[in-house]
């Protein structure tokens, strides 16, 4: 069905984490086979501990696997030393976490800008390309104010015009809306939502809600560090 090769994907990802002892050993993920396109939305649901952040971060260059691969952008990233990954991470990844992570000392135009600011790209283009993310989400006239000036989907609104502000080939969101309420939450999604429709964006968002899982074009459930379920109807690339 997929006409272009995908984006991101997985061949048989493992990831262990070792323990004093081998009970204390943690099979986190235990062969997951995904393949993602451009502009899909993937909703990632399952049990606390089935594994969704390991696998996530796996997916974002943050965690090495023990075993298996990585592809992005046809990409092996096990074959980038650290710095070639870290640049990866920071110019083709775009993460969303669920305490946003904003800087406090910082203006909302400033936090956006910093992905670029960090490598390299000049005040003027930072400032451009912030000020164009902040207008994406919905936010360019709270681009002056600090975070603690925000409300929480306000600086989750931001959190997701910073993780754009590079054009990543993908956004991962680790539970994006889990310190929201309700109405800040569907918010966001139809925020996510939109960007799938409009640019194309690839999204791939960890949820326990299943309101928010039931937004996405595709939902993969993990259990015990596989992939239980995936409504695209197959896990292997
Ligand atoms: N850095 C780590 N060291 C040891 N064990 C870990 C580490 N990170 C996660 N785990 C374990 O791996 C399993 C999966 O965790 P995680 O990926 O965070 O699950 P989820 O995000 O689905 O709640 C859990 O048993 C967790 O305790
Ligand atoms: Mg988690």
């Amino acid at each position: 069905m997929q006409t272009s090769p995908p984006i991101l994907g997985t061949e048989h990802l493992e990831k262990t984490f070792a323990g004093g002892d081998a009970e204390a050993t943690v099979a986190a993920v235990r062969g997951v086979n995904l393949s993602v396109g451009r502009g899909e939305f993937v909703a990632v649901t399952g049990a606390s501990g089935s594994g969704k952040s390991t696998l996530l971060h796996m997916l974002g260059g943050i965690t090495r696997p023990t075993a298996g691969r990585v592809m992005l952008e046809g990409v092996d990233l096990a074959t980038l030393d650290d710095d070639a990954l870290a640049a990866i991470r920071r110019r083709r990844i775009g993460f969303v976490f669920q305490r946003y992570n904003l800087l406090p000392e910082l203006s909302l135009l400033e936090n956006v800008s910093l992905p670029l600011a960090l490598d390299g790209v000049t005040p003027a283009r930072c400032e451009t390309a912030a000020r164009a993310a902040l207008e994406a989400v919905g936010m360019a006239h709270r681009a002056s104010h600090r975070p603690d000036e925000l409300s929480g989907g306000e600086q989750q609104r931001g959190a997701i015009a910073r993780a754009l502000v590079t054009d990543p080939a993908v956004v991962l969101a680790d539970e994006p809306t889990g310190a929201l309420d309700s109405a800040n939450s569907s918010r966001v999604v139809e925020l996510l939502q939109r960007l799938v429709a409009e640019r194309q964006q690839t999204v791939l968002l960890v949820t326990h809600d299943p309101a928010v899982a039931a937004a996405a074009g595709r939902v993969v459930r993990m259990r015990d560090g596989q992939v239980e379920f995936d409504s695209a109807g197959t896990s292997r690339p």
